[in-house]
C-alpha cells in the first residue's frame, strides 16, 4: 500500500482535508494524517475533526503559536522526523499557512513528491505572509491542483516544474456535502434570538486589521452601523486585541460569540443578510450559498468572488463609512435577484468559476495514475 503523508495545521486546512482524507483511504492509500499543532484551541481545531468526521491524526507535532520564523522552523524539524520514520510515497499540502510552507520544503528536500492543493491562487500582496507561503508551494511542488483554469494558466505564466491538473475546488465539495447536516443540527441563528437574513456577520483576523486597535475599533463601527445585528465569532488572537478596547464595548449591535465549529459557522452564514470578513475561506464560502460580503482587504485571491458580483473589497484598515457603503450596494445588488437568478448562479455559474463537485475523487484518481505512472 502506497502511504500519502495528509500535512494539516490551520482551520481551513481542516474543512479541506476532510473528504480527501477520505476518499484517499476508500482509494486505498495508506493515509498519515499529520496535524502540525499550528492551530492548537480546541475550538481552532478538535471541533472540525469531531464535526467533519476527520481520523484522529496519526501524529501532531504540537509546534503551537510563535514568529513564522520558529514555528515553520520548528515544523520542518518535526516533519523531517515523521518523513524519515515513514517515508511517505507522497504528501499533501493545502492553501497557504505556514503549515503548508513547512510542509513543502521539507518533503521537497527529502525527494518525497509533493502535491499542492489550492494551487495558483495570488494576490499579488507581496506583505502577506500567504502570498510567499503559496508561492514556494507551487514553485516546488511534482502536482499542482487548481480550482479552475485560470489558476492553471498562472502558473504556466510563472513556468512552475510540477504537473497542472483542474479538478474545482474542495471548500465548495465540502461545503455542498454538509450544508444540508449544517442546516438540519445547527440551532444558530435562532440560539441567538435572531431570524434568518436579519443580522450580519463579522470575522477578522489577519494582523493588519486585527493587531491593530484603531483599525480593529473603525471595524467594529462599521459592523454597527449596518443597522441590524451583527455576529463576530472572533479568533483568539483577536479576543486579545478586544479585551483591551474600549470601543468594542461602544460598537452597539455587534455581538461577540467564542469561533464557531463549521456546522454552526455554515449555518449562521448561510442564513446571513451579509458577511464582513478577511478571510480568504469565508469569502468563497460566502460566495457559494450565494450571501453577499465585504472584504476587509485591499486585495483577493479569490477574484471569481468579485467577477461573480456578490464580493466587493473594503481595503485593509477600511473606514466604517467604506465598510458600510460597500455593504449596502452588495445586500442591494442581491436583493435584485429572483429565485430563478439564484438557482442560476448556485449552479452553472458557480460550476463555471470553481470547477465540478467531485474534487476528491479527481484527486485521488489522479494521484493514483502519477504514482503508478
Ligand atoms: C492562520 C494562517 C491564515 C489562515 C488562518 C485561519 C498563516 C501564516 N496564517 O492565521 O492563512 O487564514 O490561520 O484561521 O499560517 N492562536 C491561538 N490559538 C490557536 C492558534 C493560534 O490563540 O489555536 C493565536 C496565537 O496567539 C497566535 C495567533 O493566534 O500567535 C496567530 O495564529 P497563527 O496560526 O500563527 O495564524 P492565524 O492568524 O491563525
Amino acid at each position: 500500500m502506497k502511504i500519502i503523508a495528509t500535512i494539516v495545521g490551520a482551520r481551513p486546512q481542516f474543512i479541506k482535508c476532510a473528504l480527501l482524507s477520505r476518499a484517499l483511504r476508500e482509494g486505498g492509500f495508506a493515509e498519515r494524517l499529520i496535524h502540525t499543532g499550528q492551530h492548537y484551541a480546541p475550538e481552532l481545531s478538535d471541533v472540525f475533526f469531531a464535526e467533519l468526521g476527520i481520523p484522529q491524526p496519526d501524529a501532531n507535532l504540537e509546534v503551537g503559536s510563535d514568529t513564522h520564523g520558529r514555528q515553520t522552523g520548528r515544523m520542518m524539524i518535526a516533519l523531517e522526523e515523521e518523513f524519515e520514520r515513514h517515508r511517505p510515497d507522497a504528501a499533501f499540502v493545502f492553501g497557504d499557512t505556514n503549515s503548508t510552507l513547512a510542509g513543502a520544503l521539507t518533503a521537497v528536500k527529502m525527494g518525497i513528491p509533493l502535491i499542492h492543493v489550492e494551487a495558483g491562487m495570488r494576490s499579488r500582496d507581496r506583505s502577506m505572509p500567504e502570498e510567499h507561503n503559496r508561492i514556494v508551494a507551487d514553485h516546488v511542488a511534482d502536482v499542482l491542483f487548481c480550482h479552475n483554469a485560470a489558476a492553471a494558466e498562472r502558473l504556466e505564466d510563472e513556468a512552475v516544474a510540477g504537473d497542472i491538473v483542474v479538478c474545482g475546488d474542495l471548500m465548495r465539495e465540502t461545503l455542498s456535502h454538509f450544508l444540508p447536516r449544517a442546516l438540519g443540527a445547527s440551532s444558530y441563528p435562532a440560539r441567538l434570538g435572531l431570524a434568518p437574513g436579519a443580522y450580519g456577520v463579522l470575522t477578522v483576523h489577519r494582523p493588519v486589521n486585527a493587531d491593530d486597535s484603531a483599525a480593529l475599533a473603525e471595524i467594529l463601527h462599521g459592523a454597527a452601523g449596518l443597522g441590524r445585528p451583527v455576529i463576530f465569532p472572533a479568533h483568539p488572537r483577536v479576543q486579545r486585541h478586544l479585551a483591551g478596547l474600549a470601543e468594542a464595548g461602544a460598537a452597539k449591535g455587534v455581538r461577540l460569540v467564542e469561533p464557531l465549529g463549521y456546522l454552526d459557522m455554515l449555518a449562521l452564514t448561510a442564513r446571513a443578510a451579509v458577511v464582513l470578513t478577511d478571510s480568504g475561506g469565508l469569502q468563497k464560502e460566502a460566495t457559494f450559498l450565494g450571501i453577499p460580503c465585504v472584504t476587509l482587504r485591499s486585495t483577493t485571491e479569490w477574484t471569481e468572488t468579485i467577477d461573480l458580483g456578490l464580493n466587493r473589497l473594503a481595503g485593509d484598515r477600511p473606514a466604517a463609512e467604506r465598510i458600510v457603503a460597500e455593504a449596502e450596494r452588495v445586500i442591494r445588488l442581491r436583493a435584485g435577484w429572483d429565485a430563478r437568478k439564484l438557482d442560476d448562479f448556485r449552479g452553472r455559474r458557480l460550476e463555471k468559476h470553481f470547477g465540478p463537485l467531485n474534487v476528491s475523487s479527481i484527486i485521488t484518481q489522479t494521484l493514483t495514475e502519477f504514482l503508478e505512472g
